[in-house]
């Protein structure tokens, strides 16, 4: 039974992999800081059984002919699955297996390290970096940002989610100490806010507002805003420069889904301006990357702070990603659970 691996998944999920005798690795022979060649995938993957792919690995009809009728499941080590074509894999009866929940908290760290950074690091890390400290003696109003956290109890501060799933929520947990009592949210157009689970996170946060708003609103009224919606075509571009014009000079954006909701070129635009809007961008990911040179509008901005698509990156996250990966792949070839898979009836 061959199984091709676009990646090395380390010791861990190898190991789960090799107990199966069964199993015959085929695994992506590097180097390893390069995805997969896709001309190696398709050569490789006729007759297989199995894929463990990355979100580096298109999966589409192309790849899935090549595999043939032998293929049963795709397992991707990413919890976001836009590279995955479902149709195809629903067309196909196959299993897709994905990696949620067990990065969740790794990424909610990192959104608050990317707000704090947005909001402070204000070019701070570069002229130190650039040796050029010494031209910056302390001054009461040197690298001054919005204050993330609140100041007295009567102030309020508002925090505003573009996807309120999973690592929105593990955000949310992460501000209430920072004195957040508001909290908006906006996603899934068309589909009525979850009430009793609103209700639920309003009484053990102990916030004062938890609502469900368009997208005008939530770009009016965050004080950080943390986009952390899936990507694909329905969230294309969700910040445009419409949205960015609505938000407030004091804010704060993060992104740490996927490149394609914020269009960059706006985004560079709005903070370039004599009076920025918002404040400051902390950024995950990027539209188009890894192709993000100096060149970049936003890697030039100083008011922008970007970590190259890092937010799972923690050894113990990656590792339990990985042996997801491998479970949700042994599950669906030997009729054992699989931890985690996408539910594609609709497609078959
Ligand atoms: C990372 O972006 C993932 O989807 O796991
Ligand atoms: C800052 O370093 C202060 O002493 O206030």
């Amino acid at each position: 039974m061959k199984v091709v691996v676009c990646r090395n998944l380390g010791e861990d999920a190898v190991g789960i992999l090799k107990a199966k005798k069964e199993l015959d690795l085929v695994v992506w022979p590097g180097p390893d800081d390069k995805a997969a060649d896709r001309r190696w995938l398709l050569e490789n993957v006729e007759g297989a059984v199995g894929v463990i792919v990355m979100l580096t690995d298109k999966v589409d009809d192309e790849l899935l002919d090549a595999a043939g009728p032998s293929l049963r499941v795709v397992s991707t080590m990413s919890v976001g699955y836009e590279h995955v074509d479902l149709k195809a894999v629903g067309r196909r009866g196959l299993k897709l297996g994905y990696t949620p929940d067990v990065l969740t908290e790794a990424v909610a760290d990192l959104c608050i390290m990317l707000a704090l950074m947005a909001s402070r690091v204000n070019n701070g890390v570069s002229i130190v970096q650039a040796g050029t400290w010494r031209d910056y003696s302390w001054k009461p109003f040197g690298f001054c940002g919005p204050q993330l956290s609140t100041t007295s109890p009567s102030q309020t501060r508002t925090a505003g989610f573009l996807g309120f799933g999973r690592i929105a929520q593990a955000t949310l947990r992460r501000l209430v100490p920072f004195g957040i009592t508001h909290v908006l949210y906006s996603g899934n157009p068309g589909s009525p806010p979850d009430s009793e689970r609103d209700a639920a996170l309003q009484t053990q946060h102990n916030l004062r507002e938890l609502r469900k708003v368009d997208l005008k609103e939530l770009a009016r009224e965050s004080d950080v805003l943390f986009v952390l919606a899936p990507g694909g075509p329905s969230t294309y571009h969700v910040v445009n420069e419409e949205f960015l014009r609505e938000m407030k000079e004091t804010a704060v954006l993060v992104n740490a889904s996927r490149g394609t909701l914020v269009d960059s070129e706006a985004l560079a635009e709005a903070l370039g301006r004599e009076r920025p809007r918002p404040f400051g961008a902390g950024l995950d990911v990027v539209e188009g990357e890894p192709n993000v040179g100096a060149e970049h509008p936003l890697v030039k901005e100083p008011r922008c702070v970007i970590v190259p698509h890092v937010a799972s990156a923690t050894f113990e996250t990656r590792t339990a990603m990985a042996t997801r990966a491998a479970y949700n792949l042994v599950g669906a070839l030997f009729d054992e659970p699989m931890p985690s898979s996408v539910d594609l009836s609709s497609f078959q």
